[in-house]
């Protein structure tokens, strides 16, 4: 301050009272504006708001800048030089009130509705803004006053360390909560009191039976992962209804509860679910594959039984009825997940076979026996002999890709074995309508991709029967049109992808 020190400037009301208007600006935007209603905002505001993840690191940088010399310059024996100049003092607050108000405009655009992380962003973004703007003005007054620059410092490691903590739940938000830590090692992790991998990422693996099941977690949570999650969660919260969590279940969106726990009928889940197709507000809403009639029975089931987060299927009281709809939809994810551990006979087969088939046979994870086989890079020669060499593993097969191989039906008639089978691609092949016959025994298949191949309407018929099929391919097939149309309104669990 060596220069003003000299030459006391003159008194800045003029830019304090501007200053004071633009905080009162500030504060009053979002109580005028209300909540956000990303369907009628105009789109200038979705323009304009899509710039404030470039904006906000104005106000970043040039805080950083101050910072740095402010501390600097308080080891006076450095002699770093006077403090900053109030230029970019201003500068960091202007960029600051700018980067806010985009940010209010994003916000505003939609998407964010009921996403409590944003709103307390939001505001922690204002209240950063107005921090820097009287960070600014002390700054002024300091200057034009010559006096120490002790105000002027705190308030800026104040102001900063409120931007630490605004940027932080919006970095939480584009990047996920985890981005920073990810790749931690474990003991910093837990030092940043983060848990290391919570219920939810060790599903049924290690599990023998439906009964060791935890009701939400490996039943309740997969399926509203399946069908509901993608429109309702963090990053887009339809209704102001989040279904990843279950806290946020239970809170429910704009129309109340989502659930009310001992009461099913009251539940607006299961009201929305269960309204009739055709209804506007049925969910998930019309073309998103629906909700199957076991997994609402085990959906209702285990609201009425009190919708506890920890329970397992044996703590709870299960009738013969919902009995069926539980191993209906998690007696396969037992017997898809629950491999046995890698025992010495399987190594030494995988060995053999990798070494003749290169590369292309691995384990699906480190600990589990279930096996992957892909012939992508294998793919010209590779015909029914070739896949002949895979017969003592077919049990273990969780995924296979024969895409643009040379087998024939010879090869899938030996698939009967492939009792776990989940994924099949059998995309332009010379395969037909006999093949369909042994998949159709196969009970595990989630997956089935016979884009370009020989398949006829009286085979993909056969393929009504798979309890668990989610993906039906059939883009350039001889299946008809009429077929497609009645096989979409017959599977609906299924989609069906046609490439029309
Ligand atoms: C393709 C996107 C999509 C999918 C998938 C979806 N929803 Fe919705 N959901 C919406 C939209 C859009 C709204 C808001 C309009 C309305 O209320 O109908 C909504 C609203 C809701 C509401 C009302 C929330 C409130 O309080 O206003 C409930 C309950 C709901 N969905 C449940 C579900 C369930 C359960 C599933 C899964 C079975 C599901 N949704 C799947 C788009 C989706």
């Amino acid at each position: 301050m060596v220069k003003n020190h000299r030459k006391p400037s003159r008194k800045p009301w003029f830019i304090t009272i501007c200053s004071l208007f633009i905080i009162a600006c500030l504060i009053a935007m979002p109580l005028l504006v209300g909540d956000p209603n990303g369907d009628k905002a105009p789109d200038w505001v979705r323009f304009l708001g899509h710039f404030h993840p470039v904006l906000l690191h104005l106000p970043i940088g040039v805080f950083a800048l101050i910072l740095f010399q402010e501390t600097v310059g308080m080891f006076r024996s450095w002699r770093y030089g006077p403090g900053t100049p109030l230029f970019p003092m201003f500068f960091a607050a202007a960029t600051a009130v700018v980067a806010v108000v985009a940010g209010f405009l994003l916000y505003q655009g939609g998407g964010y509705e009921g996403n409590a992380t944003a709103t307390r962003h939001l505001w922690l973004g204002l209240a950063f803004s107005v921090a820097a703007i009287l960070t600014f003005l002390v700054k002024a007054w300091t200057v034009a006053y010559s006096g120490n620059a002790l105000a002027f410092r705190a308030m800026l490691f104040g102001s900063s360390g409120l931007m630490a903590f605004a940027s932080h739940d919006g970095a939480s938000m584009t990047h996920g909560s985890t981005y920073l830590t990810q790749y931690a090692p474990p003991f910093l992790k837990k030092l940043l009191g983060e848990e290391v991998p919570a219920a939810k990422s060790t599903p049924a693996a290690k599990v023998a039976s439906v009964d060791d099941l935890v009701v939400y977690t490996d039943v309740i949570a997969p399926i509203l992962d399946n069908k509901c999650v993608q429109c309702h969660k963090a990053e887009k919260s339809k209704g102001r209804l989040r279904l990843d969590t279950y806290d946020m279940i239970l809170k429910g969106g704009k129309e109340g509860d989502g659930i009310e726990p001992g009461n099913a009928h009251d539940s607006n889940l299961v009201f929305r679910i269960e309204l009739e197709k055709d209804d506007d507000e049925h969910m998930p809403p019309e073309g998103k594959p629906d909700i199957s009639v076991d997994e609402l029975a085990v959906l209702k089931w285990w609201i009425d039984s009190g919708a506890d987060p920890a329970k397992k299927v044996k703590d709870l009281e299960v009738p013969d009825a919902v009995r069926k709809s539980l191993d209906e939809v998690a007696g396969s994810l037992i017997k898809a997940t629950a491999a046995a551990p890698i025992n010495e006979e399987l190594k030494q087969k995988v060995a053999g076979i990798s070494k003749e088939l290169s590369g292309a046979l691995t384990y699906e994870a480190a600990d589990s026996s279930n096996l992957v086989f892909t012939a992508v890079s294998i793919r010209d020669g590779f015909d029914d002999a070739q896949f002949g060499k895979l017969s003592p593993v077919l049990p273990e097969l969780t995924s296979l890709d024969l895409a643009s191989t040379q087998i024939t039906d010879q090869s899938v008639e030996k698939l009967g074995d492939a009792k776990n089978l989940r994924t099949l691609r059998l995309s332009q092949t010379q395969i037909g309508d006999a093949s369909l016959d042994t998949l159709a025994g196969l009970q595990t298949l989630e997956s089935v991709n016979l884009y370009g191949t020989e398949v006829t309407d009286a085979g993909v018929e056969k393929l009504k029967s798979l309890p668990n099929l989610k993906h039906l391919y059939l883009w350039h097939t001889k299946v008809t049109p009429e077929t497609i149309e009645r096989l979409k309104k017959e599977m609906p669990n299924c989609e069906i992808v046609t490439g029309i």
